[in-house]
């Protein structure tokens, strides 16, 4: 059979779904929400073992002394942000195709459900914070491109260069490579992977009073075309937040975490009943569905991935792809201590 390559060639022959497909999925057992068990205050974010425990840290250390969820979430995004290493978020993020890094993040404070985002954001090594400041310090939502780099200008932040020479080098050698016919020319023996993240992080929190908060942030799809937005400062999409329910975030193609409203739909399933790591199963099985079935979706080049909380502190994490070394993972920091908690995935890597 000829495996389809490419997503526009794969959505040309796109048809329906069947049940016998559907029941390949490796997913867990029903689940019971824990009664009675309120574990607060939580931090956890869409990382496992390398970053969880340094991402999770300041953040818990807010929440251990009283503070609040919106507080903690931003300051345990800031340490990705801020980190030139991670080449997905923030500074050192992997640019779009002409070399600039854009940034995308979004916030939602439970206690008062309000919300902020900004997208194709440049120059700002934290975004997060700037989402903030669009939902406390401005009557919007959203802010975009230009628009919120001069907010962001206008309450302090400094503007800088956030294409490290890593990532720098990395557009390079995809540039170089991805056409015989233009002028730009790799070196003799280059050795380059044609691999296009889509990294995220997404941190989600609740306090001593059972407030809950959450953030995504992310440099978006590398070497998209500018002006790109992902589902991260989507709300609804890369991010939801209901203190009467819970939380959810989406890493991986925002494309498809967009066009089923991904984390709005594991809250309200969350709502229904549903306990967060069915939630999570569910959201990834409705992007096989909209892929017209896990066949067709197995032969795009994509990954999604959800977490969520309850208001309980019970979790959840899965995506579509996996396998038995590298399974979906959340780190988790709690009264217990920090720990790992391995998702589900549908499909074998
Ligand atoms: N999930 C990040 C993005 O697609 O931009």
């Amino acid at each position: 059979m000829k495996v389809l390559t490419t997503r526009r060639e794969f959505l040309a022959k796109a048809t329906g779904c069947t049940a016998a497909l559907m029941s390949a999925f490796h997913i867990s057992p029903e689940i019971v929400n824990a009664k009675e068990t309120r574990n607060w205050p939580m931090i956890v974010c869409s990382r496992g073992e390398d970053w969880g425990q340094k991402v999770n840290q300041p953040g818990w250390d807010i929440l251990k002394g009283g503070g609040k969820a919106l507080d903690a979430v931003e300051k345990s995004t800031n340490v990705v942000e801020l980190d030139p290493l991670d080449q997905t978020v923030g500074f050192g993020g992997l640019p779009n195709e002409n070399g600039d890094v854009e940034l995308d993040a979004s916030i939602i404070d439970g206690a008062t459900q309000n919300c902020g985002s900004v997208a194709s954001l440049r120059h700002i090594k934290t975004p997060s914070s700037v989402a903030r400041l669009v939902m406390e310090r401005s009557d919007h939502i959203m802010l975009v491109g230009k628009g919120a780099l001069k907010f962001a200008i206008a309450h302090g932040f400094k503007k800088e260069n956030l294409l490290t020479d890593d990532s720098r080098i990395k557009w390079l050698q995809w540039k170089e490579n991805m056409s015989s016919v233009d002028d730009w020319l790799p070196p003799q023996n280059g050795d380059y992977t044609s691999e296009r993240s889509t990294g995220t992080i997404n941190v989600l929190g609740i306090d001593n009073d059972g407030n809950i908060a959450g953030i995504t942030s992310t440099s978006g799809l590398a070497y998209k075309i500018p002006g790109r937005v992902g589902d991260s400062p989507i709300i609804g999409a890369g991010l939801y937040v209901d203190n009467e329910v819970g939380a959810a975030g989406a890493t991986g193609r925002g494309e498809e975490v967009i066009r089923t409203c991904g984390s709005f739909l594991v809250v309200e399933l969350m709502r229904q009943g549903m306990h967060p790591q069915k939630a999570c199963e569910e959201a990834c099985m409705r992007i096989v569905h909209v892929n017209r079935g896990l066949e067709r979706t197995t032969q795009l080049n994509f990954n999604d991935k959800f977490i969520a909380i309850n208001k309980n502190g019970d979790v959840g994490c899965a995506s579509i792809r996996g396998n038995k070394s590298t399974p979906p993972q959340m780190a988790i920091t709690d009264k217990s201590g920090f720990h790992v908690y391995n998702g589900t995935y549908l499909v074998e890597r």
